[in-house]
């Protein structure tokens, strides 16, 4: 057992201004994106090295668990502290601390917000390309624990395939340093695991992350369409010449009616889909490949328009990073499913969400990263009326268990983290969870950082 008196030790160690234990200041750490709660003790606002190893050292002489937080924007509950104990937040550690043009990559520290480094490769010409829909407010450091995904994924890859070392501190307050960042840069790199760990295994310190040459243009295609398959067989067609857009999204017409009144623009009447591409490269290839898919699309999509400036394209990005947050106001209470099965298995998998969907008497908007096999299915219910709430629940179990029957994963690019924890092993084996239990309990034997979520204790 421990109190709120040991806190004070922590307080002197820090300094001041870093320990929040007021209920006005923890009620902001307390959530997510989602509807999880937790109840911190405090929270810590961390500014180096120093101050993670006293708060760890702190932690674990005492049994008390450290949430790792970033910006919060997370869609599985990751950064929730759901069993209490201390929110360890990096909003102060968000330097940009190289970028390194020659050799392309940068090395940051986990508060930066993506959207910053973004725009700071693009200074020097580089590119950032992960590019999740939340980009101006999450942090990399969550999108590295998460392995998001995002927009350009198709083309890209998720995060994962940007990081080239992390240093981390273990729960006894040492530092390692994998990959990039290590001395020797040698083998075995342990990159790899703590990507998408979900701040579960360690806490991040630094993260260097490749950079690529930046495209020199892009343009972005919007078809509409007034059947969901013609939507589909678009899709696959495009897949199917052979073509690579760096964006490839679906937009079912609940998802883009919620986002465009709450930006103010119209769409077309009859609108049933909204197939979202981007094409980017060198100027010729870029006029070229667009106006090829224009006219791939045309007859199958009843219209197809093309932006090629910051205006007409900031305004399609607008309405498409908007969706998730506008379905927030359509109803009280919301489950956000990111769920992905094989690519040519998407429009059964939409077909069967449209079945539950009339079966729970719900509303289910449905989006999603297309040429990814990517789904995002949000249920919306009362939150107030419990029949409303368990149907939700309900739907959202039928929805994996079509998921799960079509090949597919219970989530696509948001994580485990305390959402799906208990759904886990519909997908995988008790072999596969009990192995990553020893490897959690191995790196973190008193299961302290972020308990409940991916890995069991
Ligand atoms: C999106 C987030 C929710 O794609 O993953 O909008
Ligand atoms: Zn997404």
């Amino acid at each position: 057992m421990w109190t709120k008196d040991p806190l004070r030790t922590l307080r002197r160690l820090l300094g001041k201004g870093r320990l929040l234990t007021a209920p006005e200041e923890l009620l902001l750490y307390s959530f997510d994106a989602t509807t999880l709660r937790g109840a911190p003790l405090a929270a810590v606002m961390v500014e180096s090295i120093e101050d993670i190893r006293r708060t760890v050292n702190f932690a674990r002489e005492r049994g008390i668990p450290i949430t790792p937080r970033g910006s919060g924007t997370g869609l599985s509950g990751g950064s929730v502290p759901v069993e209490g104990g201390i929110v360890m937040s990096f909003e102060r550690m968000n330097s940009i601390m190289k970028i390194d043009v020659e050799n392309r990559f940068a090395v940051v520290q986990p508060g930066v917000v993506t959207s910053m480094l973004q725009e700071a490769a693009a200074r020097h010409s580089l590119f950032y390309p992960p590019d999740p829909s939340s980009c101006n407010v999450s942090s990399i450091g969550g999108n590295v624990a998460e392995n998001a995904g995002g927009l350009r994924c198709f083309k890209y890859g998720v995060t994962g395939h940007y990081v080239l070392g992390i240093e981390f501190m273990d729960c006894k307050g040492d530092l390692y340093r994998t990959g990039a960042l290590s001395d020797d840069d040698s083998e075995p790199d342990l990159t790899p695991l703590l990507v998408g760990s979900e701040g579960s295994l360690g806490i991040f310190t630094r993260i260097a992350l490749r950079l690529i040459k930046a495209p020199r243009k892009t343009a972005t295609l919007s078809a509409y369409f007034d059947d969901t398959l013609k939507a589909f067989n678009g899709i696959e067609s495009i897949i199917e010449s052979g073509y690579v857009p760096s964006v490839l999204e679906y937009i079912d017409r609940k998802a883009l009616s919620a986002s465009s009144e709450h930006i103010g623009i119209t769409c077309p009447e009859h609108t049933e889909a909204l197939v979202l591409l981007e094409v980017d490269g060198d100027d010729a290839e870029v006029t070229k490949l667009a106006s090829e898919l224009q006219e791939l699309l045309n007859g199958a999509a009843f219209q197809v328009n093309m932006a090629t400036d910051d205006k007409g394209r900031g305004l399609l990005w607008q309405l498409r990073r908007g969706i998730s947050p506008s379905l927030i106001r359509l109803s009280s209470g919301k489950i956000h499913e990111d769920v992905a099965v094989p690519r040519g298995s998407l429009y059964e998998l939409v077909s069967a969400i449209r079945e539950i969907e009339s079966e729970y008497k719900l509303e289910i908007p449905m989006y999603g990263h297309a040429g990814d096999g990517n789904l995002h299915v949000v249920i919306l219910y009362n939150a107030i009326d419990s029949i409303s709430e368990k149907s939700a629940t309900e739907a959202s179990k039928d929805i994996f268990r079509a998921t799960i029957g079509l090949g597919g994963t219970i989530t696509g690019e948001h994580g485990i983290g305390s959402a799906k924890r208990e759904y886990l092993p519909w997908q995988q084996s008790e072999a596969v969870i009990s192995l990553a239990a020893r490897v959690k309990r191995t790196l973190d034997p008193e299961g302290i950082f972020n308990p409940g979520k991916i890995f069991s204790n």
